[in-house]
């Protein structure tokens, strides 16, 4: 048992400076697609909550922020595709150019079902923005692309910089690969 969460991080993906980047190239693109448009965007708790706070510094144009809360049915480190509601959106998406912003499309499962939802509450348009896309990892009967997608990962377990294990490493700056005796013992058992 180690007080410091770092020694739990097998290597480091991608930096601080990496990271920043990544996001400020995001913003650019958003803000130039988007200008004249009405603009929300609408993050998945909690995963995508540190890379939203950096998303939208980086947008120039006007842009309405929303949350929901969902979670997925599953072993602490894989989601089953059954998803529940914990939280919805505070508004009519009536006129909005919605904008989903999440942190890593895995299986896709998750997305998969809350793109179905907010598609039938007709929103003007709809695309999907991810910080992290790890595609090995995809479900091959979900077929969507990403509008806008920042960096692939490997088919490993991703921790920090929002993304948790157990809901530790959140606040981790950076983004690295969980090691593996951490969370084998959960899959295991499931
Ligand atoms: P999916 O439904 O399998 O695409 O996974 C959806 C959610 O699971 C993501 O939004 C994350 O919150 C979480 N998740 C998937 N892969 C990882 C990972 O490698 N590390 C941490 N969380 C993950
Ligand atoms: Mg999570």
């Amino acid at each position: 048992m180690t007080a410091d969460l770092k020694n739990d991080v097998d290597r480091v993906l991608f930096s601080e400076d990496e990271l920043k980047n990544t996001v400020k190239r995001l913003g650019q693109e958003i803000s130039r697609d988007y200008e004249g448009k009405n603009l929300l965007l609408v993050s998945i708790l909690k995963g995508a909550v540190v890379f939203m706070t950096d998303l939208m510094r980086e947008i120039t144009i006007p842009c309405a922020i929303d949350f929901m809360a969902v979670s997925s049915y599953g072993s602490k480190a894989k989601s089953s595709g059954a998803v529940k509601i914990i939280k919805d959106l505070d508004r009519d998406l009536a006129g909005y150019d919605l904008l989903i912003v999440e942190d890593i499309l895995d299986s896709g499962r998750t997305l998969n079902y809350v793109l179905g939802l907010l598609r039938s509450r007709n929103p003007n348009s709809i695309k999907v923005c991810t910080l992290l896309d790890k595609p090995e990892a995809r479900d091959k009967s979900i077929t969507f692309a990403t509008d806008y997608s920042g960096l692939i990962v490997p088919n490993e377990f991703i921790v920090g910089y929002g993304l948790d294990y157990d809901e530790k490493y959140r606040n981790l700056p950076y983004i690295g690969v969980l090691k593996r005796e951490i969370w084998e013992k959960d899959t295991n058992s499931v």
